[in-house]
């Protein structure tokens, strides 16, 4: 079967977005920021509804997407999100406001490799999203899965790199040793004697893992 056609099937059932958000994902498409995709975004919005966490911490901010839709769909939960680029805190923080999420949304900026004295200060949490830069995920995931609540749940974006994980030859030497590193992560997290882990195929790959 055709995973780009099964996507894109997916994502046309997808309601649009209007508003605000709507607003930041023509920015984000104008301006080359990478937010979630409709899928992954769902998908990830849907397993939060579920398990009903009342602190969330994500790893990787960019302009504040995908912290306000969490924000908006779990209104009971306080999220906490850390992002390293100064522009991009910049619209968050702006966004978060228009949004009137203050209250709701708190951004660390800085660098999440050195930012987890700042986090602690709001844990624990139920709930850790990383979706930061990719050839770091095993250090996100030591660094903040100690934060997290038993039971808890960390879920881990862009696992599947656009179906990349799967293929043999990869020229671009960049891509194919960005690929190992995720392959080298999804095999280090399955095997996590911490965590029960999936591998959900939607949107970019989201990998789920349970805190045992
Ligand atoms: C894919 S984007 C995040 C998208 C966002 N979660 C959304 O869907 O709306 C990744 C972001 O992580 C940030 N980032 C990468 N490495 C980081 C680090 N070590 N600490 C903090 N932020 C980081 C990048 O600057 C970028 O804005």
């Amino acid at each position: 079967m055709d995973t780009e056609r099964l996507q894109a099937y997916i994502s046309s059932l997808i309601n649009k977005s209007s508003g605000l958000f709507a607003e930041m994902e023509a920015f984000a498409a104008e301006n080359g920021v990478p937010i979630m995709e409709p899928a992954g975004m769902e998908a990830l919005l849907q397993i939060l509804r579920i398990q009903e966490p009342k602190a969330i911490l994500e790893v990787g901010t960019a302009i504040g997407y995908s912290a306000l839709r969490m924000a908006e769909a779990l209104p009971a939960a306080q999220i906490v999100t850390i992002e390293r680029d100064e522009d991009r805190c910049r619209l968050a923080a702006s966004y978060i406001g228009r949004a009137g999420k203050d209250e709701q949304v708190t951004l660390i900026a800085g660098d999440a490799l050195e930012a987890a004295e700042q986090a602690v200060n709001h844990a624990p949490f139920d709930a850790l999203f990383i979706d930061a830069a990719k050839g770091q995920y095993q250090k996100f995931f030591e660094i903040y899965e100690p934060l997290l609540k038993q039971g808890g749940v960390v879920m881990t974006d862009n696992v599947l790199f656009k179906g990349l994980v799967a293929e043999t030859e990869i020229e671009n030497k960049r891509t194919r040793r960005l690929v190992n590193k995720i392959d080298a992560f999804n095999r280090w997290l399955v095997s996590h004697p911490g965590y029960d882990t999936i591998i959900i195929p939607a949107g970019d790959g989201i990998a789920v893992s349970r805190k045992r």
